[in-house]
């Protein structure tokens, strides 16, 4: 699995970061990135879908593959 934020969309609620600190990182101006390229270890892929649901602004998404 492997994820991504939409920097048009995110506005910064860190709910990501809250959930999975392992997965995103949030800049000084509130956006958040994925860590590295994106990839979600399997052990953490409960976690990317949590985080995903809890995103307000629905700027996470779930690529194929
Ligand atoms: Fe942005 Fe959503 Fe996270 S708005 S900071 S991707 S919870």
């Amino acid at each position: 699995m492997k994820i991504r934020v939409d920097p048009d969309r995110c506005q910064g609620h860190a709910r990501c970061y809250a959930l999975a600190p392992e997965l995103f990182s949030v800049d000084d101006y509130g956006q958040s990135s994925v860590v590295g390229d994106g990839t979600v270890p399997a052990e953490l892929e409960e976690k990317a879908h949590l985080a995903i649901a809890n995103c307000p602004e629905s700027a996470i998404e779930a690529l194929a593959g």
